[in-house]
């Protein structure tokens, strides 16, 4: 599998606290209160960064598509209980999780993969289960829209992202079977952590 974050990975986390400050990390962990004694499943949380103060509360499972993300992962959450799983993680049968997370991964989806994504993440989310995601949203600004060109251009270029705009979130997510219990917004609503729950 070609490891399309290999050039991006060791840089990464100064870039984004460059562009951004602290804002992705807290759309990221502002819902973390909710792990304690939960199964958690993250898909796409990169190196990991965001989830080292929460380690030591951390089991279930953690997947990267980038081997140079999930490598550095490994080592910045050793204090985990984790299992970390390079790969799709819908190609594996595991257990149900009670808590999956979505840090910044599905706007790099296009539409149709992230309906199929969520379509196999429902089978492993058991029906008491929430769904973290935090991400970028469709914005009114003109600067936020101009920023997220760059932005778009700039990991289309780097990571070949075939996404040229940003997903509609929450109408996927209720596509999908899941509905939106709570959500918390930074920049007038460009970025947003939302908590979600499966509908059956
Ligand atoms: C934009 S980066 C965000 C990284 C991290 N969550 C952060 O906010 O710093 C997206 C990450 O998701 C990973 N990714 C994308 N699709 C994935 C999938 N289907 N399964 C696992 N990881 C995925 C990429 O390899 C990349 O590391």
């Amino acid at each position: 599998m070609k490891d399309r974050y290999r050039l991006l990975a060791p840089v990464y986390t100064t870039i984004s606290r460059l562009v951004f400050g602290d804002l992705i990390h807290q759309a990221t962990t502002c819902y973390l209160s909710k792990i304690p004694n939960k199964s958690v499943i993250i898909i796409g949380g990169g190196k990991g960064m965001d989830f080292v103060p929460y380690q030591k509360e951390l089991n279930g499972e953690y997947w990267e598509l980038s081997s140079s993300m999930l490598s550095r992962a490994r080592v910045n959450l050793s204090k985990s209980d984790l299992k970390f799983r390079l790969g799709d993680f819908s190609t594996e049968d595991s257990q149900k999780f009670q808590l999956a997370i979505l840090p910044f991964v599905l706007d790099t989806m296009t539409d149709g993969q992230i309906i199929q994504f969520l379509n196999s993440l429902k089978m492993k989310i058991s029906t008491d289960g929430q769904v973290l995601v935090s991400d970028f949203y469709q914005s009114q600004s003109v600067k936020h829209k101009l920023i997220q060109r760059l932005m778009i251009t700039f990991f289309q270029l780097l990571t070949s992202h075939s996404r040229g705009d940003l997903p509609q979130m929450e109408e996927l997510m209720n596509e999908c079977g899941f509905q939106l219990l709570e959500e918390k917004s930074w920049k007038k609503g460009w970025i947003k952590a939302q908590v979600y729950t499966r509908k059956d």
